[in-house]
């Protein structure tokens, strides 16, 4: 092995631990390291007008053989176990109305091709930013008058995941326009807010610092296209906010919780900053 290692100081200050962000390159074709992005082997999307990243690059670029090929194969996806079940569901009667989602919804293939990529959205009714587990069980309470689904309850994670899986391969396509217009601009205030011990935002590892080694992890861009996702790290499938959560606790902020309104609206903030890159759920991550 003969890469070449480049410590960086970090410009914000030190890291807790005495962890610096290390770059790593390959110094010639035979030093290869089988991660896409490290070895320039990766697919970028055009970043949407306005955007702050040059190009767009999905986390799965940033991954080892071994994890992507978890991801490639329906049969070796442990995500797929939560997926079947989310299947179940869909034709399983619930609730005082005695109703499925399939007695509404039918073929989900045809009825929630494309919904996946869209959320979060206004919700006109509440006047609401809503993400996908809320328009979930929002259908459970009000349609079908059953009790709504737990945060990252396997019923609600096999769901979200079952449909958003509808929309695999399509290009993540939010609107941030008119009445989606306020809660964009409070997601992008969070993503840029310094928080916790180490003062340290979304961006400072996922804008400035992506492509770098923090500990043992090779930073990307931090894109939410593969959520729910598979972590290994997890045993489990989990929620983007579980991922959000993690996020904050790594700089030692205090998290907000599963659903409040400061994660949706960063969801929302965070599905633009990857407008066009192709939903990958359920994707699996170390
Ligand atoms: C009694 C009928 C009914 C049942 C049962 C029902 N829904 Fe819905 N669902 C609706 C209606 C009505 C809408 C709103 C459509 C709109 O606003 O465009 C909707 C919207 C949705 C959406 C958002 C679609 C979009 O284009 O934004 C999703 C996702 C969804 N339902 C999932 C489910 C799931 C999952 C279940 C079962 C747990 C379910 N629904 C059960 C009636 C139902
Ligand atoms: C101290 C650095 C750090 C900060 C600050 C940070 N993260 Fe992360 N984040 C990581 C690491 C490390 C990972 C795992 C490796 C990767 O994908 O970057 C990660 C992963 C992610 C992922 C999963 C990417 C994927 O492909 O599955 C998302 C989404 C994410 N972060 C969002 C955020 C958001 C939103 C914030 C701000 C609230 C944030 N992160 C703040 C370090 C950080």
């Amino acid at each position: 092995m003969t890469f070449k290692t480049i410590a960086i100081a970090l410009a914000v200050g030190s890291l807790a631990g005495g962890a610096a962000l290390v770059a790593s390159y390959g110094s010639s074709a035979a030093d290869k390291s089988g991660i896409p992005y490290r070895d320039g082997e990766y697919e970028t999307v055009e970043a949407p007008e306005g955007s702050p990243l040059s190009e767009l690059i999905s986390g799965y670029y940033f991954r080892t053989p071994e994890t992507r090929e978890l991801q490639d194969d329906d049969f070796m996806n442990p995500a797929f176990i939560w997926m079947e079940q989310g299947a179940e569901l869909w034709s399983t009667v619930e609730g005082e109305a005695g109703e499925s989602c399939a007695s509404c919804h039918e073929d989900v293939e045809a009825s929630m091709k494309g919904v996946g990529a869209s959320y979060p959205k206004y919700h006109e009714a509440s006047g609401k930013l809503i993400n996908l587990e809320q328009r979930i069980n929002l259908c459970r309470t009000e349609s079908m008058q059953a009790e709504p689904w737990k945060w990252e309850s396997d019923e609600l994670l096999g769901m979200t995941a079952y449909v958003r899986h509808q929309s695999k391969g399509m290009p993540v396509n939010v609107s941030i326009e008119g009445p989606a217009a306020p809660f964009f601009e409070k997601g992008k205030d969070f993503y840029y807010q310094r928080r916790g011990q180490l003062d340290m935002a979304c961006a400072t590892c996922h804008e400035v610092n992506y492509g770098m080694y923090i500990r043992a992890d090779l930073l990307s861009q931090g894109q939410s296209n593969g959520f729910p996702t598979y972590r290994l790290k997890w045993q489990k499938l989990g929620s983007l906010h579980r991922r959000f959560r993690g996020c904050n606790r790594q700089v030692r902020a205090v998290p907000y919780a599963n659903g409040s309104d400061e994660y949706v609206n960063l969801e929302l903030y965070l599905a633009w900053r990857g407008q066009g890159l192709p939903v990958e759920t359920p994707a699996v991550r170390q």
